[in-house]
């Protein structure tokens, strides 16, 4: 079965076209033969009439051989009376005197033959003409006609891909714009131009769009204001325990240790909680400017410095370019600390981090490239699921990266995670931006500690 909806309209009107063509070619065929047929037999008759007329005696009594015209007829003359034809264009032929007058087909000398006989009171007269010549005039002739048909057909064919090809570009421009819809990216469909029959579908899918934008936005709210609320009895929380701390017998330490902790834990989710609630939110209102990336990347760098220098971490920069982003800085900065401290946080001590930038097209690009252990290939497609931990081991919301991908929608870039491919164990991280502009190509500026 086609699915194609193109495919299947250029198939039916295309067979439709080709049967149209078909029976057109097979009925101007048979038409065309019949009409020469009828052609040839009228002159048979013509050059019988006009031998009645006393043209007979003009024929040569021994017409020499071979001097008889292949696709011309034979003619015979018998008077009555006499057993020897009077006349015969062709003595080697000889016709059945009687055959019935008119036309008549008959077998002489193993070859068929068109006779057309005419008995007038003193003599016959026969005119024929082999049956395989008079075939194939009417064929030939007949072929002519298939011509136009021939070169019509093709030209039909293209002409069937052109048009339907035409009228459902829109369609295709509608169905590209369908797919482009998620949860970043919710804009109603333009109606205008729409063909009437398909109106009522875009109609439905725009409320179903208006619809999910207004749960989603239900959604966001819910967690940002949920998130909040529970920030102010966290942070009394924490007070009560600082002023709790030097109260505590030491056989009471590490249980209440684990519960400070707890407690640190609670915020931190609560943080990244909003801060997924505000990345999630319409940038509305906030004033937007045009962000450094090599500034953000050095920044990032700069502030996980200290970590990385306790845990005898290599973290460098390099292959820096000039380019620059319309954004909301706090949001490009976040994104790139957020995979700079996953980095950070899942190679064990002494390893190397390098952040590099380049150019594609009108993206620039920040790789975040580790030689911690990577991630399970079958966890990979996971690492952006809100709450999603490939590793147990390591303390964690799961939420940074669903941070960084709503970061990248946001300014209409994107966010990889792939393992590395250079034969080392690892994690490149990529985060893309279109860029405002790039002035200059490359030039270093490395910052490095050494490991
Ligand atoms: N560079 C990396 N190397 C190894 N695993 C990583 C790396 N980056 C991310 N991951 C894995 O992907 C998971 C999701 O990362 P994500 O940043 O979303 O959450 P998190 O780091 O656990 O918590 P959060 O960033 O909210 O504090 C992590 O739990 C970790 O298992
Ligand atoms: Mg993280």
């Amino acid at each position: 079965m086609i699915k194609s909806l193109r495919n299947q309209l250029v198939v039916a009107l295309g067979m439709l076209v080709s049967v149209i063509g078909v029976v057109q070619g097979v009925s101007s065929y048979k038409l065309s033969q019949a009409g020469m047929s009828a052609l040839l037999d009228l002159r048979l008759e013509q050059v019988a009439t006009r031998l009645r007329d006393g043209f007979a005696e003009a024929i040569p009594q021994n017409p020499a051989r071979g001097s008889q015209d292949d696709r011309d007829v034979v003619i015979v003359i018998w008077k009555t009376g006499e057993s020897l034809p009077f006349r015969s264009t062709d003595p080697s032929l000889h016709f059945p005197r009687d055959a019935k007058a008119g036309f008549s087909n008959s077998s002489v000398n193993d070859e068929s033959w068109r006779i057309y006989t005419r008995q007038d009171p003193t003599m016959t007269i026969q005119v024929a003409q082999r049956s395989s010549v008079r075939r194939e005039l009417t064929q030939e002739n007949a072929a002519m006609t298939l011509w136009p048909i021939a070169v019509l057909l093709p030209l039909m064919w293209i002409a069937v891909v052109f048009v339907v090809r035409r009228s459902l570009r829109r369609l295709n421009r509608l169905g590209l714009q369908v797919q482009a819809i998620d949860a970043g990216h919710l804009e109603a469909l333009p109606t205008r131009g729409v063909p009437d029959e398909i109106a009522p579908f875009i109609h439905s899918i725009n409320t179903m769009i208006e619809r999910l934008a207004r749960s989603i936005e239900a959604e966001r709210k819910f967690i940002a204001d949920a998130a909040h609320e529970l920030r102010t009895p966290l942070t009394a929380l924490q007070l009560q325990a600082d002023n709790l701390a030097p109260h505590i017998v030491a056989s009471n330490q590490d249980r209440f240790q684990e519960l400070r902790h707890g407690i640190a834990r609670s915020s931190k989710l609560i943080k990244q909680l909003l801060r997924l609630a505000r990345a999630d939110a319409p940038i509305d209102g906030n004033p937007m400017t045009r962000v450094d990336l090599a500034e953000v990347v050095t920044n990032a760098v700069a502030d996980v410095l200290p970590i990385a220098l306790q845990r005898g971490l290599d973290i460098g920069a390099e292959e820096m370019i000039d380019a620059h982003v319309r954004a909301l800085e706090t949001d490009i900065g976040m994104a790139v600390k957020n995979l700079v401290s996953n980095a950070v946080r899942y190679t064990p001590n002494g390893g190397i981090i390098d952040l590099r930038m380049r150019r594609e097209g009108e993206m620039a690009w920040i790789d975040v490239i580790d030689n911690g252990p990577g991630i399970a290939e079958e966890s990979l497609p996971r690492v952006f699921d809100r709450f999603f931990r490939a590793n147990m081991d390591i303390e964690g919301s799961g939420l940074g990266l669903s941070i960084v991908k709503a970061i990248a929608t946001r300014y209409g870039g994107d966010v990889t995670l792939k393992n590395r491919d250079d034969g080392q164990t690892g994690i490149v991280a990529s985060i893309g931006f279109p860029v405002e502009e790039v002035r200059s190509a490359e030039h270093a500026a490395p910052i490095a500690t050494d490991g």
